[in-house]
C-alpha cells in the first residue's frame, strides 16, 4: 500500500540570484545569474513524498495571484493532492528571496503573506484526511496555533506527527509529547530546546533526528549518540536539501522502516537533491535513491 502523508505548511515562489560573493553592508555587486523556483518548505517536503511514491495531500495556503496559481499547478503536476490548499483574497503568496553562492550555500528571506493566513478553521477543514493519514509532516512557516491544531487532532486520532521546527522557536513540553519525532538541524535544535543539543537528543531518544548539513545526522540510541554520514555529492544548490530529508524520512517511515534504516534512505535523497538548481529540482525518485543506496 502506498505511504499515505499529510504535509500542512507553507507554499512559496522561490527568487533566486545567483552571486560568487555575497555583499557587504552597503555594497553593491554584480550577480551571475536569476531564476523563479517553486519553493516553501510545505510544498517542497510535499513534493518530494510524491516524487518517491507516496500519496500526498497538502494543506496550505496561497493568494489570489499568479505565483499562486502556478504553485497549485506545479504541485498538481507533482501528483500532490490540492483541494486544501485555500487561495486567500487580499494576501500575496509567499516569497522566498535567495542568495544562492558558488558552491551551493545560500541565504534566504520569507515573506510569508498567505502563509500566514492559516488558522486552526482551515486544519479543521481537512480534518478527514488528517485523520487517514500514516503521517502528518509539518514545518513552521505557517502560524504555531495551526500546526498545534495539526498536532492535536492528529494525536486525537493516532496519527504521528514529524515536525520540521523551521524556523525555529521554543516548543513546550505538551508540544514535544504530541509529536513522533522532531527534525531540527544543529542551529535550530537549542531553539527548540533552550539547552545543549546533545543533552535534548540524550533527553529524546529515537525521538529528534538532528541534521548537520554535510556532516549527516545524529540521534540517540541506547543511551549514546549516534552519528550517520551523509553522501558526498557536488553540491549545486542546497536549498530544499532539508525537506527532501525530511520527506524522504516520512515516506519511509510510513512504509514501516526502522529509524536507521529510514535515515540512510532520507540522506542519500537529500544529497542527490543538491545536485541541481532550485528547491524541488533534483528531488529523487525511489528508484533514483535505491540506485545511490547500492553503487
Ligand atoms: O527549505 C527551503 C525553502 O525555505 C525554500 O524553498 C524557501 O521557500 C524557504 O521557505
Ligand atoms: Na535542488
Amino acid at each position: 500500500k502506498k505511504p499515505n502523508i499529510v504535509v500542512v505548511g507553507s507554499v512559496n515562489m522561490d527568487l533566486v540570484t545567483g552571486v560568487k560573493q555575497l555583499p557587504q553592508a552597503g555594497e553593491t555587486r554584480m550577480g551571475d545569474s536569476f531564476a523563479t523556483f517553486h519553493g516553501g518548505k510545505g510544498a517542497n517536503q510535499a513534493v518530494a513524498c510524491a516524487r518517491l511514491g507516496a500519496s500526498v495531500h497538502m494543506i496550505g495556503c496561497v493568494g489570489q495571484d499568479a505565483f499562486g496559481e502556478a504553485a497549485v499547478q506545479n504541485m498538481e503536476r507533482q501528483g500532490v493532492h490540492t483541494s486544501h490548499i485555500s487561495r486567500l483574497p487580499k494576501q500575496s503568496t509567499g516569497v522566498a528571496t535567495i542568495l544562492l553562492e558558488e558552491g551551493g550555500e545560500n541565504r534566504i528571506i520569507v515573506v510569508p503573506g498567505a502563509n500566514h493566513g492559516m488558522t486552526p478553521a482551515h486544519i479543521q477543514t481537512a480534518a478527514g484526511v488528517i485523520r487517514q493519514a500514516d503521517i502528518v509532516l509539518m514545518q513552521l512557516e505557517i502560524p504555531l496555533d495551526s500546526v498545534r491544531a495539526a498536532m492535536d487532532l492528529a494525536y486525537q486520532h493516532g496519527v504521528s506527527v514529524i515536525l520540521n521546527p523551521a524556523p525555529a522557536v521554543s516548543l513546550s513540553k505538551e508540544d514535544l509529547a504530541r509529536i513522533s519525532l522532531l527534525t531540527p538541524n544543529q542551529h535550530e535544535l537549542p531553539i527548540v530546546i533552550p539547552q545543549a543539543a546533545e543533552q535534548s537528543l540524550l533527553d529524546y531518544p529515537g525521538k529528534i533526528v538532528m541534521t548537520k548539513g554535510k556532516d549527516g545526522v545524529s540521534y540517540a540510541q541506547d543511551g549514546i549518540i549516534q552519528h550517520q554520514p551523509g553522501f558526498t555529492v557536488e553540491a549545486v544548490d542546497t536549498t530544499g536539501a532539508g525537506d527532501t530529508f525530511n520527506g524522504a524520512l516520512a515516506v519511509m517511515l510510513a512504509r514501516g522502516a526502522a529509524l536507521p534504516e529510514a535515515i540512510m534512505y532520507a540522506n542519500a535523497a537529500a544529497a542527490l537533491s543538491i545536485t541541481k538548481h532550485g528547491a524541488q529540482s533534483g528531488m529523487p525518485t525511489d528508484r533514483e535513491v535505491q540506485l545511490l543506496l547500492h553503487t
